[in-house]
C-alpha cells in the first residue's frame, strides 16, 4: 500500500480479491446447537484494482456463515451480481434518468417471506439465494417505484415489512409497505421540504417516524467523488409521525443527524419515544469528510451518542436527552421489540461491544481485542427475557489481517463461543441471521 491509497481500500477496510468457499471451520467455545441457520453480513467490495472513488459505492460483498447444531459447517463470500457489477451500467443515464439496478447492493441483507434481499438506498433490492448466489433485482411484481431504504422495519406483531425510498428528485419521500406475504400493499407519497440524506426511519405499533434533518442533496457536489449531500443550517431539522391514515404530525428538533436507529415506541397517552444515535452539527460535518468523500479524519467514532426524543402529539411539545456520552454506532435490538416497548439496545464502539439498559440508564461493554462489526441479536429459542440470547459479530483484529464470528451470550456479553473464519473480512455494514425454517 502507498500513502496514495484510499483509506477504504487499505487495513481492515481492504477488499478480498475473490470468492472463496471452506467447510468445517474451527470453533473455540461451545457454539449453542439451537444456533442452526446463517449468518450473513453485507458491506462494499470493489473488484480487484478498482476505486470506486468512494467507500459507499464499493461492489456489494456477501459474507456467509452456516451454523448447524454446535458446527460452523461453511463460510463463503459472493459478490452481489447487479447491473452494476457484470454489465457497468450507468446509475444515471445521459437524459438524466436513473437505472435502479445498477446500483451497489452494499449495505444490508434482510429477509422477508421467503427472500433474502441485498439492499442499498439509492437503489432496487436485489434477491440472493440463502447459498448467496444473485437472483436478481427485485420491484415486487412491478409495484416499486423507487429505491428501497437499506433499513426496512419488520413489525413483529403484524409480519409486515415497513420501508421507504428517498431520492434526489421529487417525490423525494416514498413510504412502502409489504404484507407479511410479501406483497406490496401501499405505497405513499409524504410531503417534505426538500431532498434530505434519509438513511433510517423507525416505527411504532400505529405509526412511522421520519427523521428529516438537515443533510440536503446539493447537485454542486454531485460528480465530484464524494456524496453530493451537505450539512444546512438552514434547513431545520424535524421528526414526523405519520399514522397509518398517512397523517403526519412533525416536531421541531435540536438540529442534528442520525444514520441509525434505536428503538421506537408509543405510550397510552401516544406519546412517541424514539432512541437513536445522533451526531451532532459538530459531529456531524467531523466525519462527514470520511463518509462523503475525501481524507479520513482522526476520530471516525465523530462523537456520535445514544440520544433520545419524547413526542406529545395532545401538547405539541418534545423533549431530549442524551442517554450516554460514549461514541457508539450501529444500535440493534432484539427484533421482537421492534416498535415495541423495549429495554435493551446493542451497539459497538471502537473495541467493544456495548449494551444498554435503557430502563437502569446503564451500560456495561465488552472489550474485544480487535475490531467489532455490528452486533446482531438472536433470541434463545425458550427465551425467558429480552435479553436472553446471543450476540453476533464478525471481529478483525486491528492489523486487519484475520477474523472471527464472535458469539457473546446478550445477558452478560460473556464469551460462548468464536468461529475461526478462513480469511480476514473487510469492516463492512449491516447483517442479519437467518434461522433455519426462513429461507
Ligand atoms: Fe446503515
Amino acid at each position: 500500500m502507498t500513502t496514495e491509497t484510499p483509506f477504504y481500500l487499505a487495513g481492515h477496510l481492504a477488499p478480498v480479491p475473490d470468492e472463496i468457499d471452506a467447510a468445517d471451520l474451527p470453533v473455540t467455545g461451545a457454539l449453542p446447537a439451537e444456533l442452526t441457520g446463517r449468518y450473513l453480513r453485507n458491506g462494499p467490495n470493489p473488484l480487484p484494482g478498482q476505486d470506486p472513488g468512494h467507500w459507499f459505492t464499493g461492489h456489494g460483498m456477501l459474507h456467509g456463515v452456516r451454523l448447524r447444531d454446535g458446527r460452523a459447517e461453511w463460510y463463503r463470500n459472493r459478490w452481489v451480481r447487479t447491473r452494476r457489477l457484470t454489465e457497468g451500467a450507468p446509475f444515471i443515464h445521459a437524459d438524466g434518468t436513473v437505472d435502479r439496478t445498477a446500483v451497489p447492493a452494499n449495505t444490508h441483507v434482510v429477509h422477508h417471506s421467503g427472500r433474502i434481499l441485498a439492499l442499498v438506498e439509492n437503489g432496487l433490492p436485489y434477491e440472493v439465494t440463502p447459498e448467496l448466489g444473485t437472483v436478481g433485482p427485485c420491484d415486487f411484481g412491478g409495484r416499486l417505484t423507487t429505491a428501497m431504504t437499506a433499513h426496512p422495519k419488520q413489525d413483529p406483531v403484524t409480519g409486515e415489512l415497513h420501508f421507504f425510498g428517498y431520492g434526489f428528485t421529487a417525490p423525494y419521500l416514498t413510504y412502502h409497505r409489504l404484507s407479511a406475504g410479501g406483497e406490496l400493499v401501499e405505497s405513499r407519497v409524504v410531503d417534505v421540504p426538500g431532498p434530505t440524506m434519509m438513511h433510517d426511519f423507525a416505527i411504532t405499533e400505529h405509526h412511522v417516524v421520519w427523521l428529516d434533518l438537515p443533510v440536503v442533496f446539493d447537485m454542486d457536489l454531485a460528480g465530484r467523488g464524494g456524496l453530493p449531500y451537505r450539512w444546512d443550517d438552514a434547513y431545520g431539522a424535524r421528526i414526523g409521525a405519520m399514522d397509518r391514515a398517512g397523517r403526519v404530525t412533525w416536531f421541531e428538533v435540536d438540529p442534528g443527524y442520525v444514520f441509525h436507529v434505536g428503538n421506537a415506541r408509543e405510550d397510552a397517552a401516544g406519546r412517541i419515544t424514539l432512541d437513536a444515535v445522533r451526531y451532532s452539527r459538530d459531529a456531524f460535518t467531523g466525519i462527514w469528510p470520511l463518509v462523503g468523500g475525501g481524507p479520513a479524519p482522526a476520530a471516525r467514532t465523530g462523537g456520535a451518542v445514544l440520544h433520545r426524543w419524547t413526542l406529545d402529539p395532545v401538547s405539541g411539545t418534545t423533549a431530549e436527552e442524551q442517554l450516554d456520552d460514549r461514541p457508539v454506532e450501529f444500535p440493534t435490538l432484539n427484533d421482537a421489540h421492534v416498535g415495541r416497548a423495549s429495554r435493551f439496545r446493542y451497539a459497538i464502539s471502537s473495541g467493544a461491544v456495548v449494551k444498554y439498559d435503557t430502563e437502569t440508564g446503564t451500560s456495561r461493554a465488552a472489550e474485544l481485542d480487535g475490531r467489532p462489526g455490528e452486533a446482531v441479536f438472536v433470541p434463545a429459542s425458550a427465551a425467558r427475557s429480552e435479553d436472553d440470547g446471543w450476540l453476533l459479530s464478525i471481529v478483525t483484529d486491528r492489523r486487519g489481517e484475520s477474523s472471527e464470528l464472535l458469539v457473546l451470550d446478550a445477558a452478560g456479553l460473556d464469551f460462548t463461543a468464536s468461529v475461526r473464519l478462513p480469511r480476514r473480512v473487510p469492516a463492512g455494514f449491516h447483517g442479519s441471521w437467518i434461522p433455519d425454517g426462513n429461507d
